[in-house]
């Protein structure tokens, strides 16, 4: 029988996977982690650094520098390897050097009896998780990349800030390709339990809200921020937590994923962002919402965007 280690695994020591690390301790969400990089080094001294630290963080999660055998006994394993950014302006120009890192990885995992559930953070990070899936050969509920979760974020803070309300008041959901193709329901945005429509028809101070330009905020904050400071890092560090959280504490939860599309939406055979149901065993159920035909004609638009670079990897 399996004993639950509460375990994390992360592939990658670089600044996402370490203030993915971070996150999980503060959050006191595992009870251990371990960083696993091609440079056993800077890994070993990121655990030491975050290790240290643990007697003001609220639990004694145990953070050790490791190796693929080491994902034997995780319950996940977060990949967050990817090639060195080198001024893309587009996730989809990462893919191929991406993806041939992650052929290295996968089966390393696998060969150590791994299974359990993977979170997939590598860009761009529908096609890689369409590729962590056919490598791993895990069912498709244990194969979640952190898709439109991010954006999702970050609309709801941009609207929250808007009407001044706690984004957490905000329910909306991000569709598609976490990149440039990315789409947005509209109609299905509710705020304080009122649809937004509603709300800009009821409150004239917001009858010129240009929804498009939020949107397209949206799109482009992640390269916004990448201007400012040469990455990203908190952002998808707390997305990567939240759903981390939701497994571990099987939590119920809808999160925008990238999660395995099986005639749901119309669509097959594709990874891409919608809400999905997290708890202990990955993907439990997809949200299917009722999308106007504009906005499934967006939707489908960003399904084909990432099925063509799948077929671009020969997928
Ligand atoms: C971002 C990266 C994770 O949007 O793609 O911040």
């Amino acid at each position: 029988m399996r004993i639950s280690r509460n375990k994390v695994a992360i592939i990658g020591a670089g600044v996402v996977g370490t203030t993915i690390a971070y996150s999980l301790v503060l959050q006191e969400v595992c009870a251990e982690i371990t960083l696993i990089d091609i440079n056993e080094v800077k890994a070993s001294g990121e655990a030491m650094d975050l290790q240290h630290g643990i007697e003001y963080c609220g639990r004694n999660t145990k953070i050790t520098a490791g190796n693929y055998m080491d994902c034997k006994d995780a319950e996940i394993v977060v990949i967050t390897a990817s090639a060195p950014y080198s001024g893309e302006l587009d996730r989809l120009q990462m893919m191929d050097k991406t993806a041939n890192i992650i052929k290295s990885i996968v089966p390393n995992i696998m060969e150590s009896g791994f299974d359990g559930i993977i979170v997939v953070v590598s860009n761009p990070v529908d096609i890689i998780s369409y590729l962590v899936h056919h490598l791993s050969g895990l069912p498709k509920s244990q194969v979640i990349g952190t898709g439109t979760a991010l954006e999702t974020a970050r609309l709801k803070q941009h609207i929250g800030e808007i009407l001044n309300i706690d984004p957490r008041n905000v329910e909306a959901f991000v569709f598609g390709e976490h990149g440039d193709s990315l789409t947005v329901p509209w109609s299905h945005v509710r705020v304080s339990g009122k649809n937004l429509m509603e709300i800009i028809r009821d409150n004239p101070e917001y009858s010129d809200l240009d929804l498009k330009k939020i949107e397209e905020s949206t799109r482009k904050a992640g390269f916004d921020v990448l201007g400012k400071k040469g990455n990203t890092q908190y952002g998808i560090a707390s997305v990567a937590t939240g759903i981390i959280s939701a497994i571990l504490r099987d939590e119920y939860k809808a999160i925008p994923v990238s999660t395995y599309l099986d005639g749901e939406y119309g669509v097959k055979d594709v990874f891409c962002g919608v809400p999905a149901i997290l708890n202990r065993y990955g993907v439990v159920d997809i949200v299917e919402l009722h999308l106007t035909e504009e906005e499934t004609e967006r939707f489908d638009n960003s399904v084909n965007v990432i099925k063509e670079n799948i077929e671009k990897l020969g997928l």
